[in-house]
């Protein structure tokens, strides 16, 4: 657990407003909750607010905020300092969010912890040319991918070292960068590609139905074993009657 305080006061705006079109949004986000129950609406609001200041929520932001909601200052700010998704200081135009946990750890996070500093500077540092900053996060659900980075919107999976480091690169040089997984892996598949399910005939639709072929052989099936047993049964009685009958 951390402790979250507001950016120093040289780094804070001196003031924030929402675009025109923002209020826009924020009007139909405020009508979705009953007449005094507008502070349902807090949560999306400082998340537009993030979006519109570039990445991170400033004390200014949350002041208008909590004045749009009808809310306490103290209200808001809980909110925001509570929830990591909100950044309380400026962030740069790549933020980096890497997973340090368990799975990620095991596969290597130290390795991409390492290149990303390397690369960027310290955590909570924006680099001098405001392209990246970074920060340490809890497991973002990709673990089947470790280790992996969300950079922005995107995931960015099954790194090393060195294709954190191509990634970061070609986002600064304004190169094209795919998402997902650096290593030529499709989605979460064993690497080398899927070992199960990989009969043609699964997907070309001739298996749709087959259980209905298997049960109707199956009932052929126990009607001829009852059949044969029957004629063996009539066969055996019609042997005992043809058999001559001892004296007694
Ligand atoms: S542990 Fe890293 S994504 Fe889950």
């Amino acid at each position: 657990m951390s402790v979250r305080r507001l950016a120093p006061q040289e780094l804070q705006p001196a003031s924030f407003a929402f675009t025109a079109e923002n209020e826009a949004w924020i009007d139909q986000q405020i009508a979705k909750y009953p007449p005094g129950r507008e502070a349902s609406a807090v949560i999306p609001l400082l998340w537009r607010a993030q979006e519109q200041a570039g990445g991170w929520v400033s004390q200014a932001a949350i002041e208008a905020i909590a004045a749009r909601l009808g809310m306490a200052r103290i209200r808001v700010l809980e909110i925001a300092t509570f929830y990591t998704m909100f950044n309380l200081a400026p962030v740069g135009k790549y933020f980096i969010q890497l997973c340090g946990t368990t799975p990620c750890m095991l596969r290597g996070a130290e390795a991409i912890k390492d290149a990303v500093r390397k690369r960027v500077g310290p955590e909570h540092h924006v680099s001098a040319d405001g392209n990246f900053s970074w920060l340490e996060v809890e497991c973002l659900g990709a673990c089947c991918n470790a280790p992996m980075v969300q950079i922005n919107y995107d995931f960015y999976e099954d790194l090393t070292a060195e294709s954190i480091t191509k990634v970061l690169d070609d986002l600064a040089a304004g190169r094209p960068v795919k998402p997902g997984p650096q290593n030529g892996r499709f989605s979460s598949e064993p690497e080398g590609g899927a070992e199960t399910l990989s009969d043609p005939a699964l997907y070309d639709g001739s298996v749709v139905g087959s259980w209905q072929k298997r049960f109707a052989e199956e009932k052929e099936k126990q009607a001829a074993a009852k059949a044969a047993e029957a004629a063996k049964a009539a066969e055996a009685a019609k042997a005992s009657a043809a058999a001559p009958v001892k004296p007694a």
